[in-house]
């Protein structure tokens, strides 16, 4: 097979850069390991900052997402018993959109099969050879038939683990890596949220938000320990443990509970690999960094990257132009590194760390309480959170 991008990888990055490139007339293969059905119904966040959300409506992916997903504008920090509104359109003029990953997925997986794309499904990838010469290839295995997949460029979009990083070797590669001494168990539940806004809540006993997937389904998370497991958590534990982290002083706000559908632990990480490229080889979404979801900026990070990368290829196989290839890295990692920041500082605003000692929670309640006052500081929230427009 040959093609002349060849990307590694069916999540939100690999699909979006194959659409982006189809529309400006360049052709792509994707190889994806698992089946459509699996990759259509893996459980991921959904906050779509504004300008991905005008990406998604510019290249005729708005449809669903603006008939069915949520537009927020804001969200509500809860801490010391008391619930603070971010107002973003207020702070900065954007907002953000409430459509689940796994909807955009299922959305660009039906466009590009409509638009005659090439997604191989069931086709994993083993090695990348010859990235520094002008014909890199792919080998992959369908059963156990080994292909192989020439390519003009590959993109590695195929996840924190995925091949393509371990092709850059390794005196070109430097990675920075956080891991956190908590993880997230999160539940679907079969309820109407009881908050129309996301509520990030600061507890003693730790963090806890309050998310949702439509108008009948909850998303809602608890900070647990490295080491739990969902088995430990009866479903009536986990509601009244989040309910003790979302309540309100002086208010008769409740949770509303309802039949948890699913339940799974998520661990926490920050994780950066630099440069994002290696001759013809590029990285793009989690394959190259790995934020905590505290921020929720994963996603958003996939989609950005490969904008910028599928402008940088139109360049190049339009006019043989490689000044965005060249900058491709450098560019992409200067947003990359902003949200890693961001998350980094929600993630150790909100949580409770293992056995810190009650200055930590006094520095954090300060600060949530500088958030509620000073438009300064609530603003410097509201930009990361919605999507520095340029960074
Ligand atoms: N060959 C083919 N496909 C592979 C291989 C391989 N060797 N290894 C991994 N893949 C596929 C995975 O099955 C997955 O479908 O690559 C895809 C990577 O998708 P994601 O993990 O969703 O990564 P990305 O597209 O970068 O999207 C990042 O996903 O993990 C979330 O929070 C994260 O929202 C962010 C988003
Ligand atoms: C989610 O809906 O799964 C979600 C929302 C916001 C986050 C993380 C996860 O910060």
């Amino acid at each position: 097979m040959r093609t002349r991008v060849g990307i590694i990888g069916a999540g939100p990055a690999g699909l979006l850069l194959s659409h982006l490139l189809h529309r400006a007339g360049v052709e792509s293969v994707v190889l994806e390991s698992r089946d459509r059905e699996y990759v259509q119904n893996r459980q991921r966040a959904g906050v779509v900052e504004h300008g991905v959300a005008e990406v998604l409506r510019a290249t005729g992916l708005g449809g669903r997402m603006d008939a069915e997903g949520f537009v927020h504008d804001g969200i509500e920090l809860r801490f010391d018993g008391h619930g603070f509104r971010v107002d973003f359109p207020a702070l900065t003029g954007r907002n953000v959109v409430i459509w689940p990953q796994t909807e955009i997925v299922k959305d660009l997986i039906a466009q590009r099969l409509a638009d005659g794309g090439a997604i191989e499904f069931g086709a994993k990838a083993t090695s990348i050879e010859g990235a520094t010469t002008d014909r890199p290839r792919v080998r992959f295995l369908r059963g156990d038939t080994e292909e192989v997949l020439d390519c003009d460029v590959v993109v590695a979009c195929d996840g924190f683990h995925g091949i393509g990083r371990q092709a850059l070797p390794e005196d070109v590669i430097q990675t920075y890596d956080r891991v956190y001494p908590f993880s997230w168990l999160g539940i679907l539940a079969d309820v109407p949220p009881s908050y129309e806004e996301l509520i990030y809540a600061n507890h003693e006993r730790g963090f806890a938000l309050g998310s949702m997937r439509s108008s009948e389904v909850s998303r809602l998370y608890l900070q647990v320990p490295n080491d739990d497991s969902a088995d430990n958590w009866s479903d009536e534990q986990i509601w009244d443990e989040l309910s003790a982290r979302f309540a309100l002083r002086d208010s008769d706000w409740s949770l509303a509970r309802g039949t948890i559908t699913d339940k799974s632990i998520t661990p926490m990480r920050s994780f950066v690999t630099e440069p994002m490229r290696h001759g013809r080889l590029f990285l793009a979404g989690d394959a190259a960094h790995i934020v905590p979801p505290t921020g929720a900026k994963g996603l958003n990070l996939a989609m950005r990257d490969v904008t910028l990368l599928s402008e940088a290829l139109t360049a190049y196989f339009g006019s043989g132009d490689e000044t965005g290839l060249n900058s491709y890295s450098a560019d992409a990692l200067r947003r990359v590194w902003r949200a890693e920041h961001f998350s980094y500082w929600m993630t150790t605003l909100l949580h409770r760390a293992g056995d810190r000692d009650p200055f930590d929670h006094k520095l954090q309640l300060s600060h949530l309480h500088f958030i509620a006052g000073s438009t300064a500081a609530a603003t410097q929230l509201a930009e990361n959170y919605t999507g520095l427009p340029s960074v």
